[in-house]
């Protein structure tokens, strides 16, 4: 099983670059920035990457991304992240970036931007990995912050494919986000949200029915309700679940206890991500393997999970088809 997962072409879907941070990576850009962090080693570091919930990792998260300050950092981040993808095997990203973790810190939108956007188009060079930027917006934060940095985003526009919604789930559901969402959505974006991965099924139900959205963020809790399961299976809709980031963050008890098989044996579009891999344990082929591990999953439902990254991507109708006929291929 090990060998197919790593033969198998996949696309990542649900990946925060901010959570692709590795500690040995952060400690040299926080030397080279003249940046104290609390932390000895990079060990001790790694130490603190234990978490009971979503917000304890938030905390660390936001912490973390404090040592990004330049462009060459944010390149450097992203170029980090698609050489790991190339090792896996994973031919097309979808990456979230979270501009209001930097703005609010005096980072510019541009800065950001420009260095992940030049770290994609050179990995797109080296490694022939096709790439589509998601701007996330911190849902813990007002709306009328999220249209602010809409505006800032708006000389970019052509390098966003899509926006997204992020951080803490509880007591922010997606209609605090409606009339933004809706802003986004007329100016072509196509739209994602973080749902039902702490919060309950009521915000998958809102994400779906008063948003619309294009593809669910986790979506785990949205298997509570039948009525939520048909509505996803019947709108094609594309759910990024993240098996290891469940895990770490106590969404699941244990892998054993993953939706993915359940979700596959309803016939639901599900993948599978790595969320932020540098905190988690593990890049995509990890999360792969914990996954068919532990739920005993075929080789065909493995292949099925790879067809349904490319199928549920943003890629175009004819790119999804070659990747999809080169699953098709493998034995
Ligand atoms: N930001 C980064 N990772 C996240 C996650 N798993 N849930 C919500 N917000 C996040
Ligand atoms: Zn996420």
């Amino acid at each position: 099983m090990k060998d197919l997962i790593a033969a198998l072409p996949k696309a990542e879907l649900h990946l925060h670059i901010e959570g692709s941070l590795e500690p040995e990576l952060l400690f040299s850009i926080a030397a080279r920035n003249n940046i104290d962090i609390p932390y000895a080693s990079v060990d001790e570091l790694r130490q603190a990457y234990r978490f009971s919930n979503l917000q304890e990792f938030l905390d660390i998260y936001y912490q973390g991304m404090n040592v990004l300050r330049v462009e060459q950092d944010f390149y450097d981040l992203t170029t980090a992240y698609l050489d790991r993808c190339a090792v896996d095997n994973v031919r097309h990203v979808e990456i979230f970036f979270d501009p209001q973790g930097h703005t609010s810190r005096g980072v510019s939108f541009d800065t950001v931007i420009k260095g992940i956007v030049a770290a994609l188009e050179d990995g797109e060079k080296t490694h022939g990995i096709s790439w589509c930027l998601i701007m996330s917006f911190l849902r813990h934060l007002s709306e009328e912050d999220g249209f602010e940095t809409l505006k800032q985003a708006e000389p970019w526009l052509d390098q966003i494919t899509g926006v997204g919604l992020d951080s803490s789930e509880s007591g922010h559901p997606p209609r605090k986000f409606a009339r933004l969402f809706a802003q986004c959505r007329k100016l072509g974006l196509k739209l994602c949200m973080h749902a039902g991965e702490e919060g309950p099924p009521a915000y998958v139900h809102e994400a779906i029915f008063d948003i619309g959205v294009d593809r669910i963020d986790h979506g785990n809790r949205a298997m509570e309700d039948p009525d939520l399961i048909a509505a996803i299976i019947d709108r094609n809709l594309t759910l990024t679940v993240c098996p290891l980031s469940n895990t770490a963050l106590k969404v699941i008890d244990k892998i054993e206890d993953s939706p993915v098989g359940n979700m596959l044996d309803k016939g639901i579009s599900v993948t599978i991500n790595s969320d932020d891999p540098a905190y988690f344990g593990g890049y995509m082929n990890a999360n792969y393997l914990a996954t068919t591990e532990g739920l005993g999953l075929s080789s065909e439902q493995v292949k099925q999970l790879a067809i349904n990254s490319f199928s549920g991507s943003f890629l175009p109708k004819a790119d999804k088809a070659l990747h999809i006929a080169s699953i098709n291929h493998q034995d």
